[in-house]
Formats: C-alpha cells, sequence, structure tokens
C-alpha cells in the first residue's frame, strides 16, 4: 500500500464509499441492516465537514461520516460510519479518519460524540477506545423469530428516518 492520504469526501467519492461499505458490513448483524445510499447522503448533506475518506493510488482505502445531531440532541455528534478496506487496517488509517470527524463535529458545536459498537467488533471497539471514547450504556438487541418464517427475507434498507431515528436510539457508547 502507498501513502495514505486523509481528504474531504467529495460526491465523487459516494459511489467507492457505497461500495466498500457493503463489503465490510455485515448486513446480517442488525446495527448495519440500514446501510445505503441514503445513509450516506444523509450525514454527507447535514454535515460535509465530518465526512472524509482515506485514499491511495489504487483508489479509496476508508472513510468516515459524522454529523450533529442525536435523536433530540441537537449538540451531540454522531459517527455513525467508518471503515477501511482490508489492506488498510492496523496502520491507525481509522484513528485519522476519526480524529477528523470528531474535530469537525467538536468545532461545529457538538458537547459529546455518540457512536455505537456492536459487542463482537473488538477491532471497532479497541478503535473507539484508543481514541478517547468510553462505554456508555449498553443495550442487547433480543430477536424472536417468526416461527411461520424461520429464515428472515433478505434485509432491505430503511428510508423512514423518523423510524431510523428510533432504532439508532438503542444503540449507544458515548464520551463524557
Ligand atoms: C473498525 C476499523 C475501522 C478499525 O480499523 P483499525 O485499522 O483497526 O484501526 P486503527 O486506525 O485504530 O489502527 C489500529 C492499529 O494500528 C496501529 N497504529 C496506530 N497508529 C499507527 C501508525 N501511525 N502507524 C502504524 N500503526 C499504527 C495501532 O497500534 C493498532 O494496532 P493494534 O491493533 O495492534 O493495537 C476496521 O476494523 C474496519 O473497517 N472494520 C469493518 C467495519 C466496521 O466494523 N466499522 C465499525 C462499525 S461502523
Amino acid at each position: 500500500m502507498s501513502q495514505a492520504d486523509i481528504v474531504p469526501m467529495q460526491l465523487s467519492h459516494l459511489e467507492a464509499v457505497l461500495n466498500l461499505g457493503h463489503h465490510v458490513y455485515d448486513v446480517n448483524a442488525m446495527p448495519y441492516t440500514s446501510w445505503s445510499l441514503s445513509s450516506v447522503a444523509a450525514h454527507f448533506d447535514a454535515q460535509p465537514e465530518a465526512c472524509w475518506v482515506a485514499t491511495d493510488d489504487q483508489g479509496l482505502l476508508g472513510f468516515v461520516l459524522g454529523s450533529l445531531s442525536y435523536d433530540e440532541r441537537e449538540d451531540w455528534g454522531y459517527l455513525e460510519w467508518i471503515a477501511l478496506d482490508e489492506r488498510a487496517r492496523g496502520k491507525g488509517i481509522a484513528s485519522a479518519l476519526l480524529e477528523r470527524c470528531c474535530t469537525a463535529l467538536f468545532t461545529a458545536g457538538a458537547s459529546r460524540i455518540i457512536t455505537d459498537v456492536e459487542t463482537s467488533n473488538q477491532a471497532s471497539s479497541a478503535m473507539m477506545r484508543r481514541n478517547g471514547f468510553t462505554e456508555g450504556v449498553t443495550v442487547t438487541l433480543f430477536t424472536r423469530t417468526n416461527p411461520d418464517h424461520p429464515t428472515p427475507p433478505a434485509s432491505r434498507p430503511l428510508h423512514d428516518p423518523a423510524r431510523a431515528r428510533l432504532r439508532r436510539a438503542a444503540r449507544t457508547t458515548n464520551t463524557p
């Protein structure tokens, strides 16, 4: 891998960001089922300065997407999505992306920044802790399968912002 550049996200990065997200997020794990063009666009529209990408001469290495606000809290930043291509991991690139995003959110007036990490995602938890995030409330998603449909249909992205807000309220880890 050649030298990585960390640059503000542009519209021209959109397709590669979307594709990388589809590649790395496990859509069978509940918290990631909402990955879609609209979830990227929501952050990019609201707070483009909190959306960054890492690139090298072969293309996109990773991205971070954040924005103000979180649920009813206008003054909370939400770092919702961060991901790296496998070839870019373990080099501090995620931490550099996260730092750009957090700086932008604090500059925009965030009093704290929220992010949520699935319990089994140890790489992400470790990266958050290394970068000053401390654990807040832990929520477990209990599920009950419909006995008539033991194999759930393929997940579809949710485009209703009100319902998306409800769901994301159930996924909280925050900084003091
Ligand atoms: C979560 C994720 C982004 C973390 O990436 P990462 O590369 O592990 O994170 P970091 O940038 O913090 O790098 C961590 C490692 O690089 C090392 N590192 C940090 N700065 C460095 C530097 N300047 N030079 C070299 N190495 C460095 C760290 O010591 C650390 O190594 P360690 O794990 O052996 O302690 C990545 O695992 C990923 O894309 N996962 C899939 C998507 C996902 O789950 N996203 C989160 C939910 S939205």
